[in-house]
């Protein structure tokens, strides 16, 4: 049985930030929700988040999370400190704390059941998570003995300058016996640079103690700027990117690509420069994406081409081509084989299948049929200033180029709309509609100089 306890106390000064450290984002995530994700695979009996530096708004933001119990601590004195407050939540309890700090967030599932297996298997009192890193400043240095004992935890500022060239570091992740650290938690001192209660203080003073080196040192990257915080984004996009190439996408200058880790792709796609692909994004297979594009919250399908166009919470299908410089910007649906060419922008609309929408469009409400084709120009006025209207187009209707559709209205199927008209009122099937005024032309109407 484990208890999971998330340190989220503390401001985090050195992010310079109004806001608490642990709910700035890393990919789209906040770094305790990263946290919280991390020990799901562990089935804690109960997950314990400390709060204090703007306790409500942390609670706010995880407030969609089922099952987090929220513990305040009122003065942020320490990480001991901060664990000192469970004691009346735990009284009683017999099993293992696995302790977290909130701004520790690229730690893997996997990890952490290695952690808490030794533990358990070896009947440890505390077990400790450590890792070797060429540059361990600002952690806390990790001591043993020659039997490999732990004998003693120093922070980077309580350091001497011999101590400070030890490179093992304490990941801040712990597991303890309950029942061994509560009866010590109360006696912690803060004797110390910075007058805080640590924690790492507690780990020294129960027996048998035990360290275990991560794997991957790259997984207790601990966020305490900002500079830290691109450093673990450029981790993580590294992580996900790597996932997508050996699975079968290409990603041309991966570098210049972003890519969240909750984006799906099939194999064979490529993605070209410059391109960023956020949220519940899905990519089927024989897509080209790029240059330049941002697709977030979209279904694009198979062989479907798009380039420096944006597209949000759309659905793409298979064999379409997009951009340049298309904007699809929320609920838009494209069918089969469809073109939606350059300066064209679409909003809550669908298109039926082999419809083109080829040049500086606007259409925005519209619900179209298939193999129509928009006229360079087209545009919907679909909002009187005070509602959006609908527009309706049938299958095969043409517009011609510069038409404006008043909306509300409706247009039957195989309609052809002169250039240059403003349509106002509905057309029945198989009409030609010109709504505009004729033509006048004055011959000889210059007048001649002499
Ligand atoms: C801590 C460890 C250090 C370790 C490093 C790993 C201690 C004393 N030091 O140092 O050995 O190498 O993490 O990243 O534990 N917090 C509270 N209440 C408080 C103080 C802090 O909840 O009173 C929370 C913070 O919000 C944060 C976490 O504890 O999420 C760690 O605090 P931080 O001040 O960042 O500790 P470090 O100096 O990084
Ligand atoms: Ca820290």
């Amino acid at each position: 049985m484990v208890v999971v306890a998330i340190l989220a106390a503390g401001r985090g000064t050195r992010m310079k930030s109004e806001m608490p450290k642990v709910l700035h984002t890393l990919g789209g995530k906040s770094l305790l929700e990263r946290v919280i994700d991390s020990v799901k695979p562990l089935s804690p009996s109960r997950n314990m988040v400390i709060v204090g530096y703007q306790a409500q708004l942390v609670q706010a933001a995880m407030e969609y999370l089922p099952g987090l119990e929220f513990v305040e601590q009122t003065e942020q004195l320490g990480t001991g400190h901060a664990i000192q407050q469970l004691l009346p939540h735990l009284q009683g309890y017999h099993g293992d704390v696995l302790v977290l700090n909130g701004d520790v967030p690229l730690l893997s599932s996997h990890t952490l059941l290695k952690l808490l297996q030794t533990h358990q298997k070896n009947g440890n009192a505390a077990t400790i998570l450590t890792a070797h890193l060429s540059n361990p400043q600002g952690y806390g240095r990790v001591f043993c003995n020659s039997e490999n004992v732990l004998q003693q935890i120093v922070e980077d500022k309580d350091c001497t300058a011999a101590q400070r060239q030890n490179n093992r570091v304490n990941a801040g992740v712990y597991c303890f016996c309950w029942q061994d650290l509560g009866k010590i938690l109360p006696y912690l001192q803060a004797n110390n640079a910075q007058k805080e209660y640590y924690l790492t203080d507690a780990v020294t003073q129960v027996a048998p103690v035990m360290a275990v080196d991560v794997e991957n040192s790259q997984e207790i990257m601990g966020i305490n700027n900002r500079i830290q915080l691109a450093g673990a984004y450029e981790i993580l996009q590294n992580r996900i990117k790597e996932k997508w190439m050996m699975a079968g996408v290409t990603l041309v200058d991966p570098s210049s690509i972003t890519i969240d880790e909750t984006v799906e792709s099939q194999t064979d796609v490529i993605i070209e420069p410059q391109t960023h692909l956020r949220g519940n994004t899905v990519i089927e297979s024989g897509c080209r994406i790029g240059p330049g594009c941002l697709i977030q919250n979209s279904h694009i399908g198979k062989n479907v081409t798009v380039q420096y166009s944006v597209i949000i919470d759309s659905s793409i299908s298979g064999g379409t081509h997009v951009g340049p410089y298309a904007h699809l910007r929320r609920h838009v649906e494209v069918g089969e084989g469809c073109r939606i060419g350059n300066f064209v922008e679409l909003k809550n609309t669908q298109l039926g299948v082999r419809s083109n929408v080829a040049h500086l469009s606007y259409l925005g409400d519209t619900v179209a049929g298939t193999q129509i084709n928009v006229g360079a120009g087209t545009i919907t006025a679909n909002y009187d200033g005070v509602k959006k209207h609908k527009t309706i187009i049938g299958d095969r209707t043409k517009t011609g180029s510069n038409s404006v559709l008043v909306a509300p209205l409706n247009l039957g199927n195989d309609v052809y709309i002169a250039a240059g008209s403003t349509v106002t009122d509905d057309v029945p099937n198989d009409s030609l509609v010109i709504a505009r005024s004729r033509q006048v032309v004055k011959s000889e109407w210059r007048i001649t100089q002499e």
